[in-house]
């Protein structure tokens, strides 16, 4: 029979990505166009210039990867367009949604919305085909921190997620705060290899509350506190200690509740995804966290980790499979929660 090929479309943040998914799993084209270097001046994503940034990649794009996937009739090759709508930058989701439905609509191909979230939920699935619900899965990203308990692929339970700031933001912050750049994870991650995590103590917020929940604006301020006392002395400056010691606070934070998220249901099994998933300090607990408690981890390939257009095929063509269709209706909702 025919093959099923998904193109996915994202757009949601500060890249614009399409891919070509056969099933669930198969990958045969990839293009991603990020717009980190003309955000990064500015110390942050300018939702304006994301949303120009968008409009300007996404036929190029478009182009590229159906020339990758060796599509050259795109209305007979293809059975259906899943794209990002929601949650998002609503300049940036509008981009992917308009192009998704005029292609839809002239090439004759169905259309499915797909929650960013989800997409992130796929990022393993898309290429662990043995990733099986139940899951536990952490979403850790510039806009995001949240646990979801996967009970079937389309069955949610959101278990928690942050009161405040998510977890990538406060590294985005207190790298901004120490002039070092845009986006400032993985410029942390590098400099905390060298430092001493226990040099100085940062308050561990929520950590001994029974709920799943975080709260990262009371760390980013502290961390703030203590390199505005550290300037203050003149003397030279702890960079590797204080970037090691945020780390570590963002680590411990996060694998508080992740353990307790997994006491809670029970369910021995755990993805990861979004960027701050990139992290060495949080791969390393929790691959250390695995090993000890027989708990089954599944890390994405950093490319995935990451906002692609794979997790949203993926996730379309699953939520395609289980029934659910979108038509012209569709519009993007930038706070569309799980
Ligand atoms: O998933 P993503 O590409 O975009 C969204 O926010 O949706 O995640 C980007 C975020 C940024 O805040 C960035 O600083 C953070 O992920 N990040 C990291 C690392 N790599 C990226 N945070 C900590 N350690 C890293 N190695
Ligand atoms: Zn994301």
């Amino acid at each position: 029979g025919k093959r099923f090929l998904t193109l996915g479309i994202e757009s949601s943040c500060d890249d614009t990505a399409l891919a070509v998914l056969e099933g669930g799993h198969g990958l045969l084209a990839e293009v991603i166009s990020s717009q980190i270097d003309s955000h990064s001046v500015y110390g942050g994503v300018v939702p304006e210039l994301a949303s120009r940034m968008h409009q300007e990649a996404i036929l190029p794009l478009l182009e590229s990867v159906l020339a990758k996937a060796g599509i050259g009739e795109p209305a007979k090759e293809l059975s259906l367009i899943a794209v990002t709508s929601g949650p998002g930058l609503m300049g940036s989701l509008l981009v992917g949604v308009m192009t998704a439905k005029a292609l839809s609509q002239g090439w004759g191909v169905p259309l499915i919305g797909v929650n960013h979230l989800e997409g992130h939920i796929f990022a393993n699935a898309a290429v662990s085909e043995e990733l099986k619900p139940p899951f536990i899965s952490l979403i850790v990203s510039g806009g995001h921190t949240e646990v979801v308990l996967v009970r079937a692929f389309g069955d949610y339970e959101l278990l928690g997620s942050t009161r405040d700031d998510a977890a990538g933001e406060a590294y985005d912050k207190v790298s901004k705060v120490l002039g070092l750049g845009y986006p400032g994870g993985p410029i942390i991650d590098r400099l905390a290899a060298d430092g001493d995590p226990n040099a100085f103590q940062l308050p561990l917020p929520l950590a001994s509350t029974k709920e799943i929940e975080f709260s990262f604006s009371g760390l980013k301020t502290a961390a703030m506190t203590l390199i505005g006392k550290e300037t203050a002395l003149g003397e030279e400056f702890p960079l590797a200690d204080l970037c090691a010691s945020f780390q570590k606070a963002v680590v411990d934070s996060l694998m508080g509740k992740i353990k307790l998220a997994v006491k809670r249901t029970g369910v021995k099994r755990l993805t990861v995804s979004g960027g701050v998933a990139a992290n060495s300090g949080l791969r390393a607990a929790l691959a250390e966290y695995s090993r000890d408690r027989g708990v089954e981890l599944f890390l994405p390939p950093r490319g995935m980790c990451t906002d692609n257009a794979v997790m949203i095929a993926a996730a379309g063509y699953s939520s395609y499979m289980r029934g659910n269709r979108s038509d012209l209706h569709l519009s993007p909702n930038p706070s569309w929660s799980i």
